[in-house]
């Protein structure tokens, strides 16, 4: 199962109404999304404005569509109270810098908007080797050879571990589906801890795969979108 299909059951079945995507290059995912309002934030978007004019006649939600061409961390600095003053946050896929600190960032930052009933899913959570997991200076030097998944993985031991307000589970496809709803009172997000998790290494992860990421199997994704928030899966 893929990150665009579970998204779109998820707006379906949920009737949720905004769509936030941070990282969206040519927005092969962010263009046939169905959805009320959608954002799309990249510092680099890999299209222009005929593209968009395009994408919205092959889907007319993307008329309404707001284009945020700078990093997610200026956009929640600068941005974002403006777009989600009036409609909170309902859905997002968080899948831009896949490096620790941004990704950690870029999830604390949706949960100041998102709604309740929310769901965010984190992209390329499941790394399969140690090429796959180095950092993006590392990537960038062997000439972005391979496929890149970066260490985007840190972030689920880390939550489960200091936001016992979030269910966190991943599913095992789409290079791994980090799955991110509440589950109680929200608690404040902190930096504490992040040293103990940034340091981790590919080989923490390769030993301990299963329970780190709390992996699932993708029946479980299946039921978790059939039954919705009303689960217990730390
Ligand atoms: C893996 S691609 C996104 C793919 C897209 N979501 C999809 O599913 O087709 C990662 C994107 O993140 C963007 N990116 C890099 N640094 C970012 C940052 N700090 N904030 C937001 N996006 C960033 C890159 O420009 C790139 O387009």
């Amino acid at each position: 199962m893929e990150r665009q299909e579970v998204l779109q059951t998820l707006i379906d079945k949920r009737g949720y109404t905004t769509y936030l995507e941070i990282g969206v290059l040519g927005g092969m995912v962010f263009f046939p999304i169905r959805c009320k309002r959608k954002i799309a934030v990249d510092p680099e978007f890999r299209f222009n404005w005929k593209g968009r004019v395009g994408e919205t006649i092959r889907n007319p939600s993307n008329i309404n569509a707001k284009y945020f061409e700078t990093t997610s961390d200026d956009f929640f600095e600068n941005q974002s109270t403006g777009v989600f003053c009036k409609h909170p946050l309902d859905i997002a896929l968080i899948d831009g810098m896949h490096e620790f600190d941004y990704v950690l960032n870029d999830v604390n930052n949706c949960l100041r908007y998102l709604s309740d009933d929310g769901v965010l899913l984190l992209h390329d959570c499941n790394p399969l080797s140690n090429e796959a997991e180095e950092s993006f200076a590392r990537w960038k030097n062997r000439g972005f050879a391979g496929y890149w998944n970066g260490d985007v993985w840190k972030v689920i031991p880390y939550l489960r571990k200091y936001r016992p307000d979030l269910n966190v589970f991943v599913a095992d496809c789409d290079h791994g589906l980090g799955v991110i709803s509440i589950n109680g009172k929200k608690v404040e997000a902190t930096d504490s801890g992040r040293d103990e998790f940034r340091n981790l290494e590919y080989r923490d992860l390769d030993k301990n795969r299963t329970e780190l990421l709390n992996l699932k199997p993708v029946s479980f994704l299946k039921d978790f979108l059939l039954k919705g928030k009303a689960y217990e899966n730390r």
